[in-house]
């Protein structure tokens, strides 16, 4: 397994991109600060030093419907938290569908991108870096010096770990799992389903990967593209 470590770097999602060639599965490329890291939706990924800034590379070896492919963020999601419970055993839960929150407050934000037949999955934690007061209500870190390398080594073999499982046909313990970290769960929220506004309350994830949200007594189902989760009104 290849690690290449960069001191500075436009993104490490964008190097592992533009060589991707010179890569096998779960290869890292990490780097101490990124110039334009990216983060989903077209959002700026702020990067200073102190974070975990890292991408490996997944090179599914069995053809699956596009549709199994949804998973990977969720799976990168309880990766990176099982992970970040071996270093700190505190409350982390999951944010469907690409977040880890940690004391209720975003840690990770994970960016899934598909190149050809592999995956890049991009990862930044907050761990030592000072979080910009106009976000301090929403993002922390963990706050403490930790060997950032062992971090990114450990989210890494539990992704591995999880992923084998996900091919043996073990989705379902993994998702209960997941569900445990659900930090939607029965959360009053509101969603943005092509412009109009809904109140409902999340529930599960459910086996496809979407999420069940309660609205007027009936439970939907619902994928990240459908809807935005309005975060001002999480409760
Ligand atoms: C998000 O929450 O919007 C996803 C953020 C993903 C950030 C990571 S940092 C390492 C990798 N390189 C990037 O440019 N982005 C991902």
């Amino acid at each position: 397994m290849k690690f290449l470590k960069f001191d500075e770097i436009d993104s490490t999602n964008n190097y592992m991109k533009e060589h991707i060639n010179d890569f096998n599965n779960y290869d890292i490329v990490s780097a101490k600060t990124q110039t334009t890291g990216r983060g989903r939706r077209g959002n700026i990924w702020l990067s200073p030093e102190g974070m975990a800034l890292f991408s490996f590379l997944l090179k599914p070896n069995k053809k699956k419907e596009i549709e199994e492919y949804t998973k990977l963020p969720l799976l990168a999601g309880i990766s990176t938290l099982s992970a970040l419970r071996k270093f700190k055993e505190d409350v982390f839960s999951f944010k469907w569908t690409n977040d880890v929150f940690y004391q209720n407050k975003k840690i990770s934000g994970i960016l899934v991108e598909k190149i050809d037949k592999a995956f890049i999955i991009g990862i930044g934690i907050n761990i030592n870096n000072k979080i910009p007061e106009e976000i301090k209500d929403i993002a922390t870190s963990l706050g403490e010096q930790y060997d950032i390398d062992k971090i990114i080594l450990t989210v890494v073999e539990e992704f591995a770990k999880y992923y084998e499982k996900f091919e043996n046909g073990k989705w379902a313990e993994i998702l209960d799992e997941i569900n445990k970290y659900n930090f939607l769960k029965n959360k009053k929220i509101k969603v943005d389903v092509r412009g109009k506004i809904f109140s409902g309350i999340a529930k599960n994830i459910a086996e496809d990967g979407r999420l069940e949200i309660l609205i007027e007594g009936d439970l939907k189902l619902f994928n990240v593209g459908e809807i935005r989760i309005e975060k001002d009104f999480l409760i």
